[in-house]
């Protein structure tokens, strides 16, 4: 397992304020499986996202990463496991516009004080097909090769699990499937864990596997999913909030 979840639970707030965001969410996440995380608005994909990266505590229940319980976890060793063994690409890329593109790729790896493996990044490079930007500063790219500069930050330090948050929501379709083409690719080719929150029935259909949430909670669980199959099970969910 990259990562697992067992009955986790978080609420915001007290009293009148009190709003439950995971009801109590079980879930393996498989090593090396692309997972896409799906459901209303409101119905706690991010917040189970930043849960099982460590970025935000739970109120009750435990998470995994690798073989680590990092809900038990003091700061200094989160911080540690979060920078080491998890990659992050967000809807609004965080590149910094001062650096160029491969300054960017390896800067969480600068920070922490680790050397690149040269052969590794050259791939991951090659993987997301930016050899030939490498020296772009960020408002000199795209927002495709922008999004891909981040994909290729989150891959370059080989993490246990990527997480992305909507990595496409900010990109047009045709640089939101290049992007979804170098998630799958660097699962198949790279052997990468992924889990991508999106509302996008095509982007589902990049992964192996896509959760439902609603109400906080897991409602389905859908294997080798096709935007078809994604579009109909959105529907069912649709018509039976309305009844
Ligand atoms: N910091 C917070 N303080 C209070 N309530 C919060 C906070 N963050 C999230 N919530 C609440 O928790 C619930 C789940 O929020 P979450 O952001 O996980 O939803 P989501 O499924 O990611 O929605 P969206 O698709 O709109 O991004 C919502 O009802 C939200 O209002
Ligand atoms: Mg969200």
């Amino acid at each position: 397992m990259a990562a697992r979840a067992e009955g986790v639970a978080k609420a915001y707030g007290a009293g009148e304020t009190r709003a439950v965001a995971l009801a109590g969410v079980s879930v393996d996440i498989a090593r090396g499986v692309f997972t896409a995380i799906m459901g209303p608005s409101g119905s706690g994909k991010s917040t189970l996202m930043h849960c099982l990266a460590g970025l935000d505590t739970v109120t009750g229940g435990r998470i995994w990463v690798g073989e680590t319980e990092i809900t038990r976890l003091r700061d200094k060793k989160l911080t540690k496991l979060r920078r080491d063994s998890i990659g992050f690409i967000f809807q609004a890329f965080n590149l910094l516009p001062t650096l160029n593109a491969i300054e960017n790729i390896t800067l969480p790896m600068d920070i922490a004080g680790r050397k690149p493996d040269p052969d590794w990044l050259r791939r991951v490079v090659g993987t997301v097909g930016l050899a030939d930007r490498l020296k772009h500063r960020p408002n000199q790219l795209s927002g495709g090769q922008q999004q891909r500069v981040a994909v290729a930050r989150a891959l370059a330090a080989r993490p246990e699990i990527i997480f992305g948050d909507e990595p496409t929501g900010n990109l047009d379709s045709r640089a939101g499937a290049e992007v979804l083409g170098f998630l799958r690719r660097s699962v198949d080719e790279l052997g990468q864990t992924i889990v991508m929150v999106t509302h996008d029935p095509t982007a589902a259909a990049y992964a192996d596997r896509v959760l439902y949430l609603a109400d906080g909670r897991i409602v389905d669980d859908m294997a080798d999913p096709t935007a078809d199959l994604v579009l109909d099970r959105m529907r069912r969910f649709d018509s039976r909030r309305v009844a």
